[in-house]
């Protein structure tokens, strides 16, 4: 991404800062750092206001930041100064009136610590400056999410034409994620969800040690994590052998509700009317109980973050939003079904960014 990019982010920021009545914000939230500079490392942060913006790192990335991070003011610490004695040298120098902070992020050692050393600089707690920008994707973030969508495809199809019957999930996470890794990921977005039979009843169950051979399908929810630091999350239903009438049953509900999901996406609806469209089709097949999670999340630096789409967000869609829409029946003791895919909000509609076919249950190959 060029420098160019990053500078527009940070100026759209200091108009917001402005807005706040913030002479300056320390963005401490480590994505939050890249989103506005590039750098690829950790244990650094920026200082940000009008008239300033100032990087304070340490000696391990002053060539990385020159690398990363042309042309932005950078302040070192060697390892005789902790960060916050650091800061607490360097903020007194900018005559701040006060200093916004990340409220969900800073950690409260770091927030005491600095109360005491920058006394009678108030901080101010500010949650969600840079979140807010980073809701809207800009045409290079949209690329490297279809990248790590690509990668993520991929590498599950080199993992399902591999699966043998006594693989265990464990296994097949294993080579789940080896696959991505080769078509290009940084690694995983998140640890695989490969859950065969009833585990399928566990949103948000972990590769475990159930082979294949213990039942005829499995729930796979999966994503890659790109080279720039973007997310992608999907989930599929994969049939080994058999699936259970009650759950192909099932298939179909969770399908028609989660292309009425997609269908409702637009540029100005609100985020629960989007829920409530694929709700709606649960509960009209009376499986209303057994979908207690949210629609969807947004995806970006963050495997979840904004906007949410849920039965109670306040959230509204915006061109440039990526959402995934992933509706699931869970019943306990048999199993259960999500289908997950990610979408771009555009200007007249959306696009579904994922590709692997849904109309039925995958099978292996
Ligand atoms: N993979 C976690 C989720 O779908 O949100
Ligand atoms: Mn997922
Ligand atoms: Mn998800």
């Amino acid at each position: 991404m060029s420098s160019d990019r990053y500078l527009a982010r940070r100026t759209k920021l200091i108009q917001a800062i402005r807005k706040a009545d913030l002479s300056a914000l320390l963005v401490t939230n480590p994505k939050n750092v890249s989103y506005l500079t590039g750098f690829s490392g950790e244990d650094s942060h920026l200082l940000i206001g009008p008239g300033r913006t100032h990087f304070f790192s340490d000696s391990r990335f002053e060539t990385q930041l020159q690398d990363e991070c042309p042309g932005l003011t950078v302040e070192i610490r060697t390892s005789r100064t902790l960060m916050h004695d650091f800061l607490a040298e360097w903020l007194p120098k900018f005559g701040l009136s006060n200093l916004g902070i990340e409220s969900s992020s800073m950690v409260v050692s770091l927030h005491n610590q600095l109360t005491e050393s920058l006394k009678p600089l108030p901080l101010v707690p500010k949650a969600g400056l840079v979140e807010e920008l980073r809701l809207i994707k800009d045409s290079d973030e949209v690329t490297e999410l279809r990248r790590a969508v690509h990668q993520a495809e991929r590498g599950f199809e080199l993992m399902r034409s591999l699966i043998l019957p006594d693989q265990t999930e464990r296994q097949a996470s294993h080579e789940l994620e080896h696959g991505m890794r080769r078509f290009g990921a940084t690694r995983a977005a998140f640890e695989p969800i490969i859950a065969v039979g009833d585990r399928a009843a566990l949103p948000h169950y972990r590769a475990g040690m159930r082979t294949f051979r213990e039942s005829g399908f499995a729930l796979i929810d999966w994503g890659a994590l790109s080279a720039r630091g973007y997310h992608s999350d999907l989930t599929r239903i994969l049939v080994t052998s058999k699936l259970p009438t009650k759950l192909a049953h099932v298939y179909g509900v969770v399908l028609k509700a989660q292309l009425a999901g997609i269908a409702a996406i637009r540029p100005g609806a609100k985020c629960q009317d989007v829920d409530a469209a694929a709700r709606k089709v649960i509960e009209q097949a009376g499986f209303g109980k057994h979908f207690g999670h949210g629609l969807g999340h947004g995806i970006g630096l963050d495997i979840h973050e904004g906007p949410k789409l849920s039965p109670i967000s306040t959230d509204v869609l915006k061109p440039g939003m990526t959402v995934t829409v992933e509706p699931g029946i869970y019943l306990p003791g048999m199993g259960g079904v999500r289908i997950e895919d990610d979408v771009l909000v555009t200007r007249d509609g959306c696009e579904v960014l994922t590709s692997l076919p849904k109309d039925v249950p995958l099978t292996v190959c």
